[in-house]
């Protein structure tokens, strides 16, 4: 029976799992040419991947994630040339601009750092790319993941793809396909079963002309300085709770969304009083889930676990400040948990 989900889609495709051959990841990128939504390993989470030129694929994306069509989406390339097709900033280096010619120098020495890897770029964008796209910004995010079957994907496809987390508006992302299939079978043309996810949280969004990070991850503001010569910062709006603070205007605005969350009740604690807390609830009855050290390459599968076994509460150790790692997990901590802190 075909169930409707808001946004006018219906949960009735036939949703496909590709192996990573050759033959079957050829056939996935000819679904993505015709404007289908296939998902795809990254050594981060699954990407749901849409023709980054395609308006219409960029509609059916959000449609299928259930999430308004106003977040700009990240855009994923197979080789450093891809990058000319969607950002104008080549144009302007050659065209003489100092500013231009400076971002141009520290893009080429982060890909050949961090590329393909967990490091998302942020440049201005060609005209091509829509704005379905990029949210309506002059801007596009750009990386190159660290998947063999994915970049094959991306080059036979002949085209670059677009990809958000492929899970379902609100739910934790998906490091594992069979997590992209719980959430999105029958909203999507495909699945590529890839590898798990070893790196378990997004990549970090650096935007290249402030040198300022957008969204934390694995890449951190000491690796880029130490690469690019160049002060990094991060974007204020990382340090507060996003629905109390007036003065929240995340630049990513993906920041701004719900993000993440398990269906149980989540509690940050501290690190000493973690099983004092699981002992109580348990103690009125509660099924309790808990997780004493944060780590990136679990904690979105853990939260997920925790789901299937029906927890009733979850409480999560903080980690220690004044560690660039520690804050991006945090960051993801954080929002699962709805900024619930006991202190
Ligand atoms: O690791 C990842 O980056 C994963 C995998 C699948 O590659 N992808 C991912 O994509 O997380 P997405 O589209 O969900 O991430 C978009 C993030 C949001 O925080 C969004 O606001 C920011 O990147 N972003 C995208 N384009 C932007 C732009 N032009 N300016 C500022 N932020 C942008
Ligand atoms: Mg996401």
């Amino acid at each position: 029976m075909a169930k409707s989900y808001g946004y006018g889609i219906i949960q009735d495709m036939n949703t496909r799992i590709f192996k990573t051959s050759e033959n079957e990841i050829k056939e996935a990128a000819r679904l993505i040419a015709n404007g289908g939504l296939v998902a795809f390993p990254t050594e981060t989470v699954y990407g749901l991947g849409a023709d980054a030129f395609d308006p219409e694929a960029a509609r059916k994306a959000y449609a299928a994630k259930g999430r308004p069509s106003d977040n700009p989406l990240i855009v994923h390339i197979s080789k450093f040339e891809d990058l000319e097709r969607a950002t104008v900033i080549f144009d302007e280096a050659r065209g003489g601009d100092e500013e231009a010619v400076e971002v141009c120098g520290n893009v080429r020495k982060l890909a050949a750092a961090f590329w393909p890897g967990p490091l998302t770029m942020v440049l201005p964008k060609r005209d091509e790319v829509p704005k379905e796209t990029t949210g309506g910004l002059s801007t596009v995010a750009l990386r190159m993941p660290l998947s063999e079957p994915t970049l094959k994907l991306i080059e036979y496809s002949g085209t670059l793809l677009s990809g958000p987390s492929a899970n379902l508006s609100g739910h934790p992302s998906p490091t594992r396909w069979q997590h992209v299939r719980s959430d999105l079978d029958g909203r999507i043309d495909g699945i590529i079963a890839g590898d798990p996810c070893y790196g378990g949280i997004e990549s970090t969004v650096l935007d290249l002309k402030t040198m300022t990070i957008l969204r934390p991850g694995l890449i951190t503001p000491e690796m880029i300085a130490a690469v690019t010569g160049r002060e990094v910062a991060y974007d204020k709006a990382l340090f507060g709770k996003p629905s109390e603070d007036p003065d929240y205007h995340p630049m990513a605005p993906g920041q701004k969304y719900k993000h993440y969350a398990p269906k149980a009740e989540m509690h940050i604690v501290p690190e000493e009083k973690l099983m004092a807390r699981v002992k109580e609830e348990e103690a009125k009855g509660r099924k309790v889930g808990y997780i004493s050290k944060p780590e990136a390459g679990s904690f979105f599968a853990k939260l997920r676990e925790f789901d299937e076994d029906g927890v009733d509460i979850i409480f999560a150790a903080a980690l220690p400040e004044g560690d660039s790692l520690n804050f991006s997990i945090m960051n993801r901590v954080l929002k699962s948990a709805g900024y619930n802190i006991e202190e």
